[in-house]
């Protein structure tokens, strides 16, 4: 398969700002290779997160996530790079932290099913509609 260059949107979950990860969980994407593209830190509202997972509006988790989404800050970030969906969910690691692989984000600090410190998309056209979400009309600067 080609070399991809792609963006994707990922979200610094309020567990991992309050636990003073930021740098840390940064810096993993950086070592790997993948740069910023944007970023920003903010309280996400119910409206936002209800269009962000609007796939998981059925399930039966959905409200304890957007409790828990909208608990506190959050860093949100566009990362690009050479296929950058896939290397940013590998170094996610599995959703669940049972399966999350020791030296993944999630392998190495969460033991919860919910605060699993970080999101990332899940597909390059899931990328455009969630970085379309989180940084449509921002100020010409
Ligand atoms: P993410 O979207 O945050 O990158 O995570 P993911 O693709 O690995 O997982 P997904 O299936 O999209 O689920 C979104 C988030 O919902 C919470 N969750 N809770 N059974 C449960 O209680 C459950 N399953 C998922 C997690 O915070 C998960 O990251
Ligand atoms: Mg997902």
């Amino acid at each position: 398969m080609d070399r991809l260059y792609q963006q994707t949107l990922v979200i610094i979950k309020p567990d991992a700002v309050k636990r003073g990860l930021v740098g840390e969980i940064i810096g993993r994407y950086e070592q790997k290779g993948l740069t910023i593209g944007n970023m920003k830190c903010l309280k996400p509202s119910l409206e936002i997160l209800s269009e962000h997972y609007s796939e998981h509006v059925n399930q039966p988790f959905f409200k304890k996530l957007i409790e828990f989404m909208s608990s506190g800050e959050v860093v949100v970030m566009v990362l690009e790079g050479v296929d950058a969906v896939d290397v940013v969910r590998s170094i996610n690691g599995a959703t669940h932290y049972k399966n999350a692989l020791p030296g993944t984000i999630r392998g190495t600090f969460a033991l919860d099913i919910t605060e699993n410190l970080v999101h990332g998309s899940d597909s390059s056209i899931n990328a455009k509609r969630e970085i379309e979400i989180w940084f449509r009309s921002e100020a010409i600067l």
